[in-house]
């Protein structure tokens, strides 16, 4: 079953200010490591999750361009901080500010990578981040899947430009 299809509650789910989500995959994306507070608010086990790929929790309310911006930013070797809709096993939902970086080993080579979630800020989520991300994701769907992740990642990079700001200066100028 793709995720797509998996059921979607409309419940929303919150976990501490003080609580870290903390996942860490290998270069493919597959969970490598899940701690206690991921397990939690995402209702798996551990084994549930270990070696999944990490689209395993995707939300379909997420813009794919987000993560093509992810995938692009830590493939080249940089950090990105991003505002993700995850959802749990149960179809609840939760909303996190994720900073995630390449991991290396001790011969400098990129052996995997590590996220690490914090709680969004809530004005930013209904007042920024919802509107745009609804938005991307509407473009995304009124094409195909090559051509309307083309115009969303366009969206995306004129909306940016526009503020004369980077993803990850833009994204922590509103955290
Ligand atoms: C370290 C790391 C953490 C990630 N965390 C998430 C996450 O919390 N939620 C999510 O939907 N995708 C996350 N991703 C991105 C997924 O790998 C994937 O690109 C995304 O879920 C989109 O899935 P799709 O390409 O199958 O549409 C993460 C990737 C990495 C490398």
């Amino acid at each position: 079953m793709s995720t797509q299809e998996k059921s979607i509650t409309g419940v929303e789910v919150f976990f501490d200010a003080n609580d870290i989500i903390v996942s860490k995959t290998n270069l493919k994306g597959h969970i490598t490591y899940a701690n206690d507070v991921f397990l939690d608010i995402a209702g798996y086990t551990e084994e549930e999750v270990l070696g999944k790929p990490h689209s395993l929790i995707r939300h379909p309310k997420m813009p794919r361009c987000v993560f093509k911006l992810l995938w692009d930013t830590i493939q080249a070797g940089d950090e990105i901080f991003a505002y993700v809709i995850n959802r749990a096993k149960n179809g609840d939902h939760y909303w996190v500010l994720a900073h995630v970086t390449p991991s290396y080993d001790s011969a400098s080579q990129m052996v995997g990578f590590h996220s690490n979630r914090r709680v969004a800020n809530r004005d930013t989520l209904t007042d920024v981040i919802i509107p745009l991300y609804d938005e991307l994701l509407a473009t995304e769907q009124a094409g195909d899947r090559k051509s309307g992740l083309e115009a969303s990642t366009r969206k995306l990079t004129e909306f940016l430009s526009a503020k004369n700001m980077t993803a990850n200066q833009y994204f922590l100028s509103l955290a």
